[in-house]
């Protein structure tokens, strides 16, 4: 049986390989990469590389080299079918049942491409024949020069309803029909007559730059200014991208790919030396051109009109991202001054203007909050409270726990920061010493607080001990602190002094021996009993105080891993699917590592 190639892209696309991997072998984050004792030879150090990016493993040392499918197989030894419709399954595709006409519908499209390279070579002629006069003159006016039009091989559609036809009459009118360069009037009585007349045409091409499919550009003002193709066999709209065939390749030179919102700005970007620009046609962002993107960087450049019908655009893409954000796997955002297009730019100011705008892209997180924030007036509580609803809601949609729980924290920050100055006084962040920290977290009655952080109230008096007698680490880490739930009242007051002091130079000089809480009697801690190096009289102090920056992570990973798990729980109730229970088994086996670092910390002989 065959498979479409464009389904084991697909496949390949929606496919980590490190998730496949990963549930063999140990996988250890190596920058961009994953590596890994390698499993198909015997090796004591990693020389087995993971890269997500480019969908493939790589061993050093034996040599094994490999996509997700061929890992199944070589690896666990699958058949290239099982193998195929496991990952399907995980990927929640559906594998194209067995279908002798493949071959068929393969062929066909083969002819349908021959059908739009032909009327892309027609096109092409009339833009340099006797009849392209007016077109030329437009296309100079705009500053595209011979090169670049034949590069992108412009055309020209004469303004008549049947010379296309008459021209490329050696396909068949079916055939010219279904490649959508006839329209086919629903009247029978009537005949299909050319879909493109008097336009500027240009050719879409597939990733392998082939003709598949035209915008045709009006010359001069008028309304439609494009016409596109329809939907073909061979072309869909959400899957493809303008000039990925040619920006690949330019993308890895330039180490960054630049999504601009028209053919135009690609054209006059190319033109100006900048060929790694890619263009959706005529629609939204989809997650399938998201993915595409994501292949050739960790965070391509939307680089859209600085109008409401540009930003709009804009923040559509970053809430289509969110669900499959990943470390490597995000969007950064330039937003263009009002009234000037990528091609303005270049043709006004050359290539530097436009790389001067690129220099320092909004990160995402950064985006959506100024879209949110920027959203109406937070005069009122309601609408306070609207905003923090949507930001919430946003940091749901992350798939990825750690990185939900960490927008979570940065837009929540920064709510508090906005909130907190407008009201003038309390809830915000505080200033102290000239620095902005968050508030504490409220302190809730004592089980809801540990069961969302679990750990339990002895291991977070160790701690504040531990900081109480190592100050200097507040410097580092009194952030991270402020964020914790406390169990009681109590420590949540100590918790306070000890940020309230670490802000405070003094205190940070005077060395060893509690000297924060050294006159605080009945509220000062009493000697934990647990045997963390940090509460231990006469441990190394350099030892004492990597160990308290390891527990303090360890206690934050795990209010992270609970909330988590709460989440995927809460999913798996609704949903019981497979997925659903892989993720919540996941973090069931976070938890447990989590509690034996932990366990392992408080146990120092
Ligand atoms: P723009 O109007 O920004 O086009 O629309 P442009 O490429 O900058 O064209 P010029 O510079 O005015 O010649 C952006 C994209 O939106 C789609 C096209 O894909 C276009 O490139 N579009 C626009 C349509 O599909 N139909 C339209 O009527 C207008
Ligand atoms: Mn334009």
């Amino acid at each position: 049986m065959s498979l479409p190639p464009s389904f084991l892209d697909e496949l390949r696309a929606r496919t980590r390989v490190s998730a496949v991997v990963g549930t063999d072998v140990k996988l250890i984050r190596a920058g961009k990469e994953f590596k890994a004792c390698c499993p198909f030879h015997d090796e004591k150090t990693p020389s087995f590389y993971v890269n997500d990016q480019k969908g493939f493993y790589h061993c050093f040392g034996c040599g094994a080299h490999g996509d997700a499918i061929s890992y199944l197989v070589d690896g666990r030894g699958m058949g290239f079918m099982d193998a195929v419709k496991e990952l399907a399954g995980k990927a929640g595709m559906d594998v194209p049942a067995p279908d002798p006409r493949a071959k068929e519908r393969a062929e066909k499209r083969a002819g349908l491409v021959d059908v739009t390279e032909a009327a892309a070579d027609w096109f092409e002629e009339q833009l340099s024949g006797i009849e392209g006069g007016a077109a030329r003159s437009y296309l100079e006016k705009r500053g595209l020069d011979a090169r670049t039009i034949k590069k992108f091989r412009l055309g020209l559609a004469p303004d008549d309803r049947g010379k296309l036809k008459r021209a490329l009459d050696r396909f068949g009118v079916p055939k010219l029909v279904e490649s959508g360069m006839l329209i086919d009037p629903e009247d029978p009585t009537r005949e299909p007559y050319d879909r493109f007349r008097g336009r500027l045409m240009i050719p879409i091409r597939d990733p392998r730059g082939r003709v598949i499919a035209f915008g045709g550009r009006i010359l001069g003002d008028g309304e439609p200014k494009y016409l596109n193709s329809p939907e073909t066999p061979l072309f869909d709209k959400g899957r493809q991208l303008y000039n990925l065939d040619l920006a690949q390749a330019a993308a890895r030179k330039a180490d960054r790919i630049i999504v601009v919102e028209g053919y135009m700005d690609v054209i006059g970007l190319d033109r100006a030396g900048i060929g790694e620009a890619v263009a959706p046609l005529g629609t939204a962002l989809t997650e399938d051109q998201l993915r595409l993107l994501w292949r050739l960087s960790p965070s391509p450049i939307l680089c859209f009109d600085g109008d409401a019908a540009g930003q709009r655009a804009a923040i559509r893409a970053a809430e289509r991202a969110l669900p499959q954000l990943g470390p490597e796997q995000s969007l950064s955002f330039v937003e263009l001054p009002q009234g000037q297009d990528p091609d303005d730019i270049v043709r006004d100011g050359g290539p530097d203007a436009f790389n001067r705008l690129l220099e320092e892209p909004e990160p995402l997180a950064a985006r959506l909050w100024r879209h949110e924030a920027g959203a109406g007036p937070l005069d009122t509580p309601e609408q306070r409270a609207g905003l923090k609803q949507r930001l919430l809601d946003h940091s749901r949609s992350i798939q990825n726990p750690s990185l939900s729980q960490l927008y979570r924290e940065d837009w929540l920050a920064r709510f508090d920061a906005l909130t907190g100055r407008q009201r003038s006084s309390g809830g915000g962040w505080t200033q102290r010493k000239g620095r902005w920290v968050p508030p504490s977290p409220p302190v809730g009655d004592a089980a809801r607080s540990l069961s969302q952080i679990g750990v339990d109230a002895p291991t977070i008096e160790a701690l504040l001990y531990g900081y109480a007698r190592f100050p200097a680490r507040l410097a580092h880490d009194g952030e991270l602190l402020a964020r914790l739930p406390m169990p009681d009242r109590r420590l949540a007051g100590l918790r306070e002094k000890l940020l309230d002091a670490a802000f405070s130079a003094e205190s940070l000089d005077k060395g060893d021996g509690l000297p924060i809480l050294a006159n605080e009697g009945a509220d000062s801690p009493s000697r934990p009993v647990m045997g963390f190096s940090f509460t231990r009289p006469g441990s190394d102090p350099e030892t004492a105080e990597r160990d308290l920056a390891a527990t303090l992570d360890a206690i934050l990973a795990s209010a992270e891993i609970e909330t988590a798990l709460e989440a995927a729980t809460k999913r798996l109730e609704q949903e019981l699917s497979d997925e659903a229970y892989a993720e919540q088994q996941r973090l069931h086996r976070l938890r447990d590592e989590n509690r034996e670092r932990l366990a392992a910390l408080a146990s120092v002989e």
